[in-house]
């Protein structure tokens, strides 16, 4: 990694280092990225630098699978929908967001690093959360303007949204996840029967609690943000840009987390 370009101090008070490597690929690490690093909350071990070499070599590796389009332990394929497909980065609870040919806008690292935030902010229930993220890499592309874009971020499990759940799962790898992750809580073997569908109604209606009380926690803090409206900050609070995780010990009497992804 080469030079630091930029320093960027943004208004919610957070830091984003920007670089740019000798063969044109542009990197930007958040702030909260070095926070996770630095409070141990990752297994990438920390080494005092922005981006830690450890996490380096992962990425290194990541790369080359991804240049001759392969999928492997460093490159593990989790699921994808109509934009982009999503990897996680060996073992580790990174996971890679790869969207080819996109447009160089970094609107969607800005939106999620900030929601993040916000939901922090807000005092949101703790089973509502959004994943880290940790930055991204742009590739540019022969057509001017165009880049292949990587966003790094926290893997969540296996990607199972509220979609695959109320409506149907997308593939049978989603199909088993969530059997595997919630089947022995809500005592269903196969995704039908009573069992199913009271877990499945429970997703329903947290899903509509859950963009009730975003609205509710944007409304109150309204004058703080008059340069963003609801719909700009939360662009697609759709089924399918929730993931829905199991809470081991239930979160302020929740048993599912919710997570925010896409925005
Ligand atoms: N942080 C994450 N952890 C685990 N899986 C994820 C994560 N983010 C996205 N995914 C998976 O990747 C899929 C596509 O990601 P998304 O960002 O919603 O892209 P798209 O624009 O294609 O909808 C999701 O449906 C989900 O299954
Ligand atoms: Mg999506």
């Amino acid at each position: 990694m080469d030079v630091i370009t930029n320093h960027e101090s943004r208004d919610d008070g957070s830091i984003w280092k920007r670089y740019k490597t000798s063969t044109g690929i542009e990197v930007v690490v958040t702030s909260a990225f070095r926070e996770v690093m630095r409070n141990g909350q990752s297994n990438i071990v920390d080494d005092g630098k922005d981006i830690p070499s450890s996490f380096l070599r992962l990425l290194h590796k990541y790369r080359k699978d991804y240049e001759s389009n392969r999928t492997g332990d460093s490159r593990r394929y989790i699921a994808s929908w109509f934009e982009a497909s999503f990897f996680a980065i060996q073992d580790s609870n990174v996971g890679i967001r790869e969207e080819k040919h996109a447009w160089q806008n970094e609107d969607k690292l800005d939106r999620m690093d900030r929601i993040q935030h916000l939901l922090e902010l807000w005092a949101i229930p703790r089973w509502i959360h959004a994943p880290v993220h940790y930055g991204m890499l742009k590739i540019p592309q022969m057509r001017r303007w165009y880049y292949d874009k990587f966003l790094l971020m926290e893997k969540v499990d296996w990607g199972v949204t509220a979609f695959d759940i109320i409506d149907e799962p997308r593939n049978e790898n989603i199909r088993k996840s969530i059997i595997h992750e919630f089947g022995w809580v809500y005592w269903f073997e196969a995704l039908e029967g009573d069992n199913y569908e009271s877990f499945r109604n429970e997703i329903r209606k947290k899903y509509i609690e859950v963009k009730f009380m975003l609205k509710n926690a944007f409304d109150q803090h309204r004058d703080q943000f008059p340069w963003w409206t609801f719909s700009s900050l939360f662009t697609d609070l759709l089924q399918r840009n929730f993931i829905i995780t199991h809470n081991q010990t239930p979160i302020g009497n929740s048993k599912v987390s919710f997570w925010i992804i896409d925005q």
